[in-house]
């Protein structure tokens, strides 16, 4: 394996196309709604379709106006693009074809059903951990939708990345083929929450950091990671996905509540939705019932701190410059003492977007604004505007050492050339 291989998924970007339908489409997101699908109905399909709800299948497996679960998204990597399949009913192009015990394969061990390896662009090393009664469920469910005959694109890669067999040797390194464990010490809650958090809900694809390989850290679970969003044809935005553990450039600063509610409405004490996540919380975490939300926000509350951004000391002249630049364009919403307001917006002051050991998120932020889910969630904030025309590259770099240098904040200092990557 050459060092190219570096970063599997790392550089995965899953095209945004789907469209935000959860918010039209719901009742006021915090009433149990009739058309959501519960997990505890008697009927396979339903609890099927409420479990694949819970993995975002539809978000990787839909192409904008294409059929559901067609497939035909790119995921552009390091070594080539790879698109998702078909996982309709469809006897060929499709997954009609498959026997329950091959579709438990491809979830567990990352196999097509010829037994040939899938990349890890599809978060198999996440759905191992799901139950297999679970997995015939929505097995259940994808045999009942609608079959579409669309094949998707081939793959675009070159030698050796075509070899499928190389992901042997990555899943031999990094795939840890095991079903989620019951803890015994912990209430029924937080095993719920853990199992959705770890499984399904494949939270550490993004917000867990990976080795050089492209393999997840698994003893850094959950302490920030990087995702590559795609723009367009040939630009790739790099995101931070922040630390969910209780670090203190982490989740320290937000309540179950504040948590419970961000997941279930796409805003909260702590944060509003943009970037990456309006895809995750508009298809999957709004859609679920409100005590499986709530089971991921006590499992997420109760994860022990990993801190990873590091203290920084600015000078005084720079603080004061960082200060001034605050004042001027941001003090008037997230106010001087960086607490934000809840009819305004939110803290920026023990924020994990603002202390990610990576910049990236804070920098887009900054640059693009923040592009909440249309239409937006109830008691949303207003949209922030860009300010990517009206401040420069040092001045942005400056205003965010500024913020992760105040208030308590962490992180490191932020680059004119870091700025400029996310251009
Ligand atoms: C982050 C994006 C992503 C998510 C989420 C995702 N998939 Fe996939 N899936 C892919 C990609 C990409 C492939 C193709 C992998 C390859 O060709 O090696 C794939 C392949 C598959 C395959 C293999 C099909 C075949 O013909 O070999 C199955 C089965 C599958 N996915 C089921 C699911 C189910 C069920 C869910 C929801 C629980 C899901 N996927 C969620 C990206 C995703
Ligand atoms: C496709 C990648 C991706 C997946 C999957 C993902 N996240 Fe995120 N998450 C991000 C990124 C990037 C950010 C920072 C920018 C943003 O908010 O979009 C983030 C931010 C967050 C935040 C902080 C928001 C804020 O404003 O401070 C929380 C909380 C969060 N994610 C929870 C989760 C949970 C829980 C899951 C699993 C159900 C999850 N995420 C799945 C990429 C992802
Ligand atoms: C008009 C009010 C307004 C102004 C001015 C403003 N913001 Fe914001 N900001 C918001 C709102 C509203 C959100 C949350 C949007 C959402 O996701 O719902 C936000 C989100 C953020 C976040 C993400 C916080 C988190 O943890 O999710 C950061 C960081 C941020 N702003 C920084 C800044 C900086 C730096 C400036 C000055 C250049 C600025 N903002 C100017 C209203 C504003």
């Amino acid at each position: 394996m050459t060092k190219a291989m570096l970063s599997f998924s790392r550089s995965i970007s899953c095209v945004v196309t789907v469209v935000a339908i959860a918010f039209a489409t719901n009742a006021p997101a915090q009433e149990p709604s009739s058309s959501v699908p519960m997990a505890d109905s008697d009927n396979p399909v339903q609890r099927g379709l409420y479990l694949a709800t819970a993995g975002n299948c539809m978000a990787c497996h839909t192409k904008e106006g294409g059929e559901p679960f067609a497939g035909g998204i790119a995921f552009h990597t390091d070594f080539g693009i790879i698109y998702s399949t078909n996982i309709t009913s469809d006897d060929t192009a499709g997954i009609g074809g498959w026997t329950e015990d091959q579709f438990i394969r491809a979830m567990h061990e990352g196999k097509a059903a010829d037994g040939s390896n899938l990349y890890p662009a599809f978060p198999y090393p996440s759905f191992t951990k799901v139950s297999e009664q679970d997995l015939k469920d929505l097995f259940a469910f994808l045999e009942s939708v609608a079959p579409s005959t669309y094949s998707p694109p081939e793959n675009e890669m070159g030698f050796p990345f075509n070899q499928r067999g190389l992901m042997g040797v990555w899943n031999a390194l990094y795939l840890e083929n095991e079903r989620f464990e019951l803890d015994e010490s912990q209430t029924e809650q937080w095993n719920r929450g853990a199992y959705l958090v770890q499984g399904l809900g494949h939270c550490g694809t993004c917000h867990t950091p990976r080795n050089a390989l492209g393999g997840l850290q698994s003893e850094q679970a959950l302490s920030g990671g990087t995702y590559n969003d795609k723009v367009d044809e040939d630009k790739i935005r790099p995101w931070s996905a922040v630390n969910l553990t209780s670090a203190s450039d982490g989740l320290a600063a937000w309540s179950e509540d504040d948590l419970t509610s961000y997941l279930k409405t796409g805003h909260g004490g702590m944060g509003g939705t943009f970037g990456p996540m309006n895809e995750v919380i508009t298809m999957s975490t709004s859609q679920l019932s409100e005590s499986d939300v709530r089971a991921m926000a006590v499992y997420l509350k109760s994860l022990p701190p990993i801190e990873r951004a590091p203290q920084h000391k600015m000078s005084d002249a720079d603080f004061r410059a960082g200060e001034l630049l605050y004042t001027i364009h941001c003090g008037t919403c997230h106010l001087p003492t960086g607490l934000g307001d809840p009819s305004i917006g939110p803290a920026v002051a023990g924020s994990s977007v603002v202390q990610a050991e990576d910049p990236a998120s804070l920098i887009n932020v900054i640059i693009y604004g923040a592009e909440v889910p249309a239409p937006s969630p109830p008691g949303a904030w207003k949209t922030m505007e860009a300010f990517g025309d009206k401040l420069d590259d040092d001045e942005i770099a400056l205003l965010s050492t500024y913020l992760r240098s105040n208030w308590g904040n962490r992180g490191g200092a932020v680059t004119e050339a870091d700025v400029g990557k996310q251009r």
